[in-house]
């Protein structure tokens, strides 16, 4: 029995493979690609913004890997074209993604608009979406496989109270169950699919909402997980490297929750949001 266990190292090892991050030029996105890159990975980032950080233009020589960067609106079906195009022209050949471009509004659900909403579910569902489709196809065609890691929430599990997000709350809803069905219909082609959902994470997206917190709504909510303490970008990216390496092969429709405790209950008593 034991000569027929594998080495787990080699399992976690990207060398050789080609992954696109949309939402990349920041925050989690960026963590991902840089930690795919470390791990021997070639990335594509795809993103709105004119530049990435400038530690982006560092990581190939870092790494020995291969990194393009393609300004890109995830919600314009030409420019998602365009930007793919122009990574399979690149790198040839297709593995995974973490579609991480997404946007997040805090206001009160009864104030909340047309349009906030709509901008929302176009970015963070409906872009996920159509990036996703767009590789599985090339995915099918090249029959090598691969492996998607989209980016779900704590806002697709639980509602925490002061946490005004509605249309959020729905859109990681949206990408949840979209993981699921694509895994379900995508595994006959060697297709993996999952999603982690993070709490919250220290990035310009949280800033902009802590900022309009008080300190007590605040410290609510970043203080309330079993941890204390608010997340940061690295407590991610072990999950996303395992997620789109063969270490998780036989891993599909799965979500990991990485919220320093908080979708299991609060420090507070440890209630549980869920059985609520
Ligand atoms: N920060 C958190 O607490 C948290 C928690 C759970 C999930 N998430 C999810 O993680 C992902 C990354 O969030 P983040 O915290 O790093 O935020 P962020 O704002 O730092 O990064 C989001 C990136 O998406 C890009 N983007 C926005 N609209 C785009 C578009 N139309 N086309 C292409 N790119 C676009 C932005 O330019 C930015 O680089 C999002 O999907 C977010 O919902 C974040």
């Amino acid at each position: 029995m034991a000569d027929t266990l594998e080495d787990v190292r080699p399992l976690f090892e990207l060398r050789g493979r080609n992954y696109i991050v949309t939402g990349g030029a920041q925050g989690i996105g960026f963590a991902c690609t840089r930690a795919i890159c470390e791990m021997g990975g070639n990335v594509a980032v795809f993103d709105i913004q004119e530049k990435p950080v400038p530690e982006f233009d560092g990581l190939a020589a870092k790494f020995g890997t291969r990194t393009l960067y393609v300004r890109t609106d995830v919600t314009k079906e030409d420019s998602i074209r365009a930007a793919f195009d122009r990574a399979l022209a690149e790198f040839g050949s297709i593995h995974g993604c973490v579609p991480a471009a997404g946007i997040a509004i805090d206001k009160p659900f009864l104030e909340q608009t047309w349009d906030e909403f709509t901008r929302i579910q176009d970015i963070n569902v409906r872009g996920t979406f159509f990036v996703v489709q767009m590789i599985a196809r090339e995915m099918v065609k090249q029959k090598t496989g691969g492996s998607f890691v989209l980016l779900a929430s704590q806002s697709a599990h639980i509602a925490l109270p002061g946490y005004r997000m509605a249309a959020y709350n729905a859109s990681k809803g949206g990408v949840l169950m979209l993981s699921k069905a694509l895994a379900v219909e995508l595994a006959p082609h060697g297709i993996r699919v999952n999603t982690i959902s993070p709490g919250f994470v220290d990035s310009e997206m949280t800033r902009t909402v802590r900022e309009l917190k008080s300190k007590r709504e605040g410290e609510q909510m970043w203080l309330a997980p079993p941890n204390q303490r608010l997340s940061n970008q690295s407590d991610l990216t072990g999950a996303v490297v395992y997620l789109l390496s063969d270490a998780a092969r036989h891993t599909t429709a799965a979500d990991i929750q990485i919220t320093g405790g908080l979708h299991a209950g609060t420090i507070d008593g440890l209630i549980s949001y869920e059985a609520k």
